[in-house]
């Protein structure tokens, strides 16, 4: 089976994507499958086969820019005469978990694994994610959708003002399609409201504004099989960050990953059950990871979001979560081809 293992692309987690994409050339059984890597620089450009597997095999933190001007370039050319049977595009946050290339793919008749077009944008927009959340009865906090137009009819502070009033001091502010907690901001004051807009406005026209939850970080696997749904058991997250940032993800050896997570049984069941309705509502195909917050006293289970191409980084839970269950990493690939060949 020749797999080819898109990774890098153009968000602000191309980094992630490099190490999301080199565990998984790893867990592949060679034996079964013929990898291709194939690397896309951060304009999007696709890098010619021979350097893609250098870079993948490298320990560079980026794909180095293409010389091409033109995105349907010999090296995509080179791609599709490959003809493989699927592409994992192992590609974090917009042009890679938002639809884009899933729907590229499809246009080009090429099987993939993964969320197809409208799950992976809807999973990627935290916006169109949470409404199809309440709409679906997914507990979750209180937010806001907040449009950098909204900015032309009130000022930063009448709009800092409203938010702190509905909220309370800290709030998140937080740009609807992006990954890693890059660009998200912990609200304290005008001053850093200010900031946390410009940040967030980086990334998207459309930020959330979400109340701040105080309570332990859990995660679940999900992972859809030709034998119906599994959802691991739930794992910890303890970070000495005020949340789960980006430094306290990849960067802080100070954060901790328990697995599983010291819960009662009747909280692990209900994190399952919410996962499962969660990944089903989106229409998530494949694979999902699903991120909570959990506050067992106030009997509080409130999903924070899904993910729907999680990271498969040695510091990531989606691939830790399976091993305690007994499923290797490799197994999960194996299942992931499985369910995605036509
Ligand atoms: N967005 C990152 C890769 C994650 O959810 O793991
Ligand atoms: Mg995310």
């Amino acid at each position: 089976i020749k797999i080819a293992l898109f990774f890098g692309g153009r968000s602000a987690e191309h980094e992630i994507s490099l190490l999301s994409a080199r565990s998984i050339y790893t867990a592949f059984d060679k034996k079964k499958y013929d990898i291709f890597p194939v690397a896309i620089d951060k304009k999007g450009f696709f890098i010619n086969l021979e350097k893609s597997k250098k870079i993948l095999l490298s320990d560079k933190k980026q794909v180095p820019a293409s010389a091409n001007k033109s995105i349907l370039t010999k090296e995509l050319l080179e791609f599709l005469e490959l003809k493989v049977d699927l592409v994992f595009p192992v590609l974090h946050g917009p042009f890679g978990e938002d639809g884009k290339i899933q729907g590229f793919l499809e246009t080009l008749d090429i099987n993939y694994i993964g969320c197809d077009l409208s799950s992976s944008a809807v999973g990627m927009d935290k916006a169109f994610m949470k409404q199809i959340f309440a709409y679906n009865n997914i507990p979750q906090a209180e937010f806001e959708i907040f449009n950098k137009s909204d900015l032309e009819k009130k000022s930063k502070k009448e709009v800092f003002a409203s938010f702190s009033a509905k909220f309370g001091i800290p709030f998140f502010v937080k740009p609807a399609n992006m990954g890693s907690s890059i660009g998200i901001n912990q609200v304290k004051d005008f001053k850093s409201f200010v900031k946390a807009l410009a940040e967030g406005f980086k990334y998207d026209l459309k930020l959330i504004i979400e109340e701040n939850i105080a309570a332990r970080e859990l995660e679940s696997a999900v992972l859809a099989t030709n034998t119906g749904i599994k959802v691991s058991t739930a794992g910890e997250i303890i970070s000495e960050n005020d949340f789960y940032d980006y430094q306290a993800k990849y960067e802080d050896q100070k954060t901790k990953l328990i697995i599983p997570a010291p819960v009662s049984p009747t909280t692990a069941a209900k994190i399952k059950e919410i996962s499962i309705n969660a990944f089903q509502a989106i229409g998530a195909l494949g694979l999902s990871r699903l991120d909570f917050f959990v506050d067992e006293e106030k009997e509080v289970i409130l999903v924070n979001e899904i993910n729907t191409m999680p990271g498969f980084t040695k510091f990531s839970m989606y691939p830790l979560l399976f091993k305690d269950m007994g499923i290797s990493f490799s197994e999960i690939l194996d299942s992931l081809v499985k369910i995605s060949l036509k």
